[in-house]
This record gives C-alpha cells, structure tokens and sequence, in this order.
C-alpha cells in the first residue's frame, strides 16, 4: 500500500454516511473500511472472525468504527446486523455485501462435494442476497441508498476457480441488475465491483504452500496491466465510488477491476511462440 494512501483525504467523500461491511476483518472488507472511515463514514463491519474484527477496530483507532458477529447465511444475524447499524446511527446508506468464500478450485466435477458446492454458494449468492434484503427493507423507507457486491473477474470469465465460485459471482451480477431495476423507483443503487486476483487470505488460501511474494509474482506475471499490482486497497477505491454521491446516476453496472486481463487470451500468441522457440 501507497504511504499516501494513509493520508486524510482532503475531500471527505463519506462525510455523514453511514455504512455496513460484511468480510469486513479481512482483505477487501477491510480495505474498504480503513477508507471509508478516513471519508467520514460511519462503519460497522460484519464478519464471523470475531478477533480480527475487534482488532481492526482497535487498529483503526476511530468511534467511527464497530464490529458485530455475523454469518451472512444466517438470516436473524443479517437483520440484527442491519437494525444495530440502524438503531445506533439512524440510517444505512452503503449496503456492501463483500464477504465471500473460494471452494474447493482443485476439484473436478465429478469429485466435487455437493455440500462444498452449496456451501460457496449459500455465503456468496444467498448470503449477498440476505444483505441486499435487510439494507432495502430500512433503506426503501428512506428513499435513497447504496448497494454494492463483490463479484469477482470470475462473473465474466471461467478459469481456474471452482465451478461453485464462477457460478455464484455469475449470479451476484444476475441479483445486481434484477435489484437496480427493482430498486431504481426508491431511488436505491445497486451495482458490483470485479476484482481480478488481489493477494488476500481467501486468495493465498487458494495455494496454501506458496508464500505472499510468489503468489504477488504470479499474479504479475499474468496480469495483463504492467507495473502495478492490485492491492485490496485499488478494490475499496472502486466500492469508495459506488458509495458516494459522485456515482449518484450510475446503477446495475459490474467494473471489472482487472487492467484489462479479461479482454486478453494470451492462447494465440503462447502457440506461436512456442512454435519459434
Ligand atoms: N482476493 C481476490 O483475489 C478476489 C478476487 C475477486 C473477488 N474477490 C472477492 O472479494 C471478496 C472478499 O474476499 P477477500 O479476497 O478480501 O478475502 P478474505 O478472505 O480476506 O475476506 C473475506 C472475508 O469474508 C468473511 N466471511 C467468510 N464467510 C463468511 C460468512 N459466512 N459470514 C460473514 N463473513 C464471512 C471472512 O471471515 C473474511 O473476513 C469475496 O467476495 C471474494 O470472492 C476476491
């Protein structure tokens, strides 16, 4: 991360809003948070690792700041997750429904567990769902809002990720556009961000053995955008956007967040330099 980066905006651009974050103990969640507590939000993150999420309260050192328990497939600690942000602050304005699983990308079809495959997705599509219900229910009411998922560059492409996983982010950019035409009448903005791969715990999970650097180098390697590797921070800039008033008119879009990886095959070119080699 930039030094810069840790500076105080001189425009606050959260200023008076108040947002929920789930997967907000780790990775992009917790980028997002850092940064929006920074424009002036007010932040509750919601997560099930109960430890890390009072410790990055403790580290971001802000009243802005709260934890609560939370399993996204459980639907009374969604609720409960929504009404305590409401009954401390008074509304929702940011929606962010980030927390997410991988799977098991090893397994082939025919190996792969069914209760692994509806796992990934009851946290990833039901889970986002359960959110995206709780924040319309206050924020329908209140005529304006922000809702935002992250899928992933597996919502426009398929690779070496679990079936489950490319399902479920295919489905959030389904629910987001189904939602933005729903919603739109109430003045509610529903859109998701795609990240290409960001080295995060649920990415180096994926490659238990490698180490931070390697994985850093791979992603280098693929990506299709040189000199630059995308951070969880390059994430919670975009989710800054969606949140704010500068986005104000946009609603049902995906950002793909990838440099551009997902417009290259590299197949073509590989073969033919195979061939002269
Ligand atoms: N890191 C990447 O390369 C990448 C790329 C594309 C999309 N994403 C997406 O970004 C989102 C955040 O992942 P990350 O990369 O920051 O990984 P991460 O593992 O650092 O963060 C995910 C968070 O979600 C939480 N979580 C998992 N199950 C939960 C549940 N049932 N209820 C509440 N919280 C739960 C975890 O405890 C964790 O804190 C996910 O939706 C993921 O699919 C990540």
């Amino acid at each position: 991360m930039n030094a810069n980066s840790l500076a105080t905006p001189i425009t606050k651009r959260l200023e008076g809003k108040v947002a929920l974050i789930t997967g907000g103990a780790s990775g992009i969640g917790e980028a997002t948070a850092r940064l929006f507590v920074r424009h002036g939000a007010k932040v509750l993150i919601a997560d099930v690792q109960d430890e890390l999420g009072h410790s990055v309260c403790k580290d971001i050192g802000s009243e802005s700041i709260f934890y609560i328990h939370c399993d996204v497939t459980n639907e009374s600690d969604v609720e409960k997750a929504v009404d305590m942000v409401v009954s401390k602050y008074g509304k929702l304005d940011i929606m962010f429904n980030n927390a997410g699983i991988s799977g098991n990308g090893k397994a082939q079809i025919l190996e792969l567990k069914n209760e692994d495959f509806k796992r990934v997705l009851d946290i990833n599509i039901f889970g986002a769902f359960l959110g995206a219900k709780h924040a319309a229910r206050v924020m329908i009411p209140a005529k304006k809002g922000s809702i935002l998922f992250t899928s992933s560059i597996a919502s426009v492409m398929a690779d070496d990720v679990s079936h489950a996983y490319v399902a479920s982010k295919h489905a959030v950019v389904g629910i987001v556009k189904n939602l933005s035409v729903e919603l739109g009448q109430y003045g509610i903005r529903v859109n998701c961000v795609s990240p290409f791969a960001t080295p995060t715990r649920m990415l180096m999970e994926s490659m238990p053995t490698m180490e931070m650097n390697k994985m850093v180098d791979v992603v280098s390697s693929i990506a299709n955008l040189k000199g630059v590797v995308l951070e969880p921070e390059d994430i919670a800039e975009a989710a800054l956007y969606f949140g704010s008033d500068e986005s104000r008119y946009v609603s049902g879009m995906n950002l793909v967040v990838d440099g551009g990886y997902s417009l290259t095959n590299p197949a073509f070119s590989n073969a033919l330099k195979n061939l002269s080699s």
